[in-house]
């Protein structure tokens, strides 16, 4: 059994990551940690969780560290930077759900979030979309687990761009959220009276996103690709939708596109593309690291409308992570991660 560690483990992606490798036949959960709840059982934090028997711990804490092989830094960025660098330095893998490694360019980090404190690490880390980069994450030491919207943009999009079906230029994308993208924490936006009954645009024009999202597309189509990408707060728990815009190239129909998805991803088992008349639902991944994807003609203006379907905290954070841990292993993607989805 491998021995694995949830640097972070109070919040929610911590939290899906103690449900996943709890089930994972391959490893077991040696080091939980938080700075709240450092001594105190799990249940303190996860009534619902009591029964595993764990007990937080302090990452700072002597030794600590030093109790697993594989880490997942379920931390905000900048927080986790520095303990991948301790870990590293130990010669621990890591796998980072935060934001710190998962630009190929410090510069283009640092003008979206703030100074680096471990740029000399950037080249050690591999961006861990695992459908596009799983022989690069089989030997990487750092894996810069993807952010929710990108991976939920990325998987339509990139095939479509890498083999010419739709025009690099004017993609729009309107993305979704639930509630539980923004973390534990509490605050006025994700307050229940103020998340609940409404829907809301945020960050317009501003995302964190929208630089990862374009680093992805640049490089599947050979140059520079920008986006526009909205993203919006909706009253649900989890899960993700993204309706994307974009225009198709001379004669590019629904039956090619989804025939070129069929292709690009057909060795790998998490996306599905739906090709009937259902199209993609929230509730049909909840809980899963499956995206669901379909396209739709818009005759009237010549548009191609993909979406696009995740669960924000499964294949958009803990699971995707799941995956990519698989993939270092040498498992097969999938080793722990057959789970039916939560439904309703
Ligand atoms: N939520 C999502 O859907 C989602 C999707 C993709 C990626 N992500 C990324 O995954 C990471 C974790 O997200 P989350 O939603 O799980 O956040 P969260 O619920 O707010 O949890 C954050 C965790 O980090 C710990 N923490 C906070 N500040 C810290 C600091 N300065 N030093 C050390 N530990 C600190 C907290 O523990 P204590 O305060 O108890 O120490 C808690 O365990 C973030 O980088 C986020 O951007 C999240």
């Amino acid at each position: 059994m491998i021995k694995t560690a949830i640097i972070g483990a109070s919040g929610y992606t911590g939290a899906e990551l103690i449900r996943l490798l709890y089930h994972h036949p391959m490893v077991e959960i040696t080091l939980i940690t938080s700075r709240q709840y450092a001594g105190e059982p799990l249940s303190a934090c996860y009534p619902g969780l009591g029964h595993l028997g764990l007990t937080f711990e302090d990452h700072n804490d002597e030794g600590v560290l030093d109790k697993a092989d594989i880490f997942f830094t379920a931390l905000p960025h900048k927080a986790s930077a520095g303990i991948v660098a301790k870990l590293v330095a130990r010669g621990k893998r890591v796998i980072d759900l935060s934001a710190d490694f998962r630009f190929s360019d410090v510069t283009v980090y640092e003008e979206h979030y703030e100074p680096h404190p471990h740029p000399e690490l950037f080249q050690e880390a591999v961006y861990g979309l695992t459908e596009l980069y799983g022989e690069e994450v089989k030997d990487a030491k750092i894996v810069a687990n993807p952010g929710c919207y990108p991976t939920c943009s990325i998987i339509p999009l990139y095939p479509l761009l890498k083999e010419g079906l739709i025009s690099p230029k004017g993609i729009i994308i309107d993305a979704k959220s639930g509630v539980s993208g923004a973390g534990r924490g509490a605050n006025q936006t994700t307050h229940f009276c103020e998340a609940n009954e409404s829907i809301k645009a945020y960050k317009v024009a501003t995302h964190r996103h929208t630089p990862e999202i374009e680093e992805h597309l640049s490089r599947a189509a050979g140059g520079p690709v920008k986006v526009v990408f909205t993203p919006h707060l909706v009253p649900m728990s989890r899960g993700m939708l993204a309706t994307i815009y974009a225009v198709p190239a001379e004669g590019v129909e629904r039956a090619m596109v989804e025939g070129l998805w069929r292709d690009f991803y057909s060795g790998t088992p998490f996306v599905e593309v739906m090709s009937g008349d259902t199209l993609p639902d929230t509730a049909f991944v909840k809980g899963t690291n499956r995206c669901m994807i379909a396209v739709r003609e818009n005759p009237a203006t010549g548009h191609l409308i993909l979406l696009s379907v995740i669960d924000n905290l499964a294949k958009g954070a803990s699971s995707q992570a799941v995956q990519n841990m698989n993939k270092m292993m040498g498992w097969p993607q999938d080793k722990g991660l057959k789970v039916p989805v939560i439904f309703p």
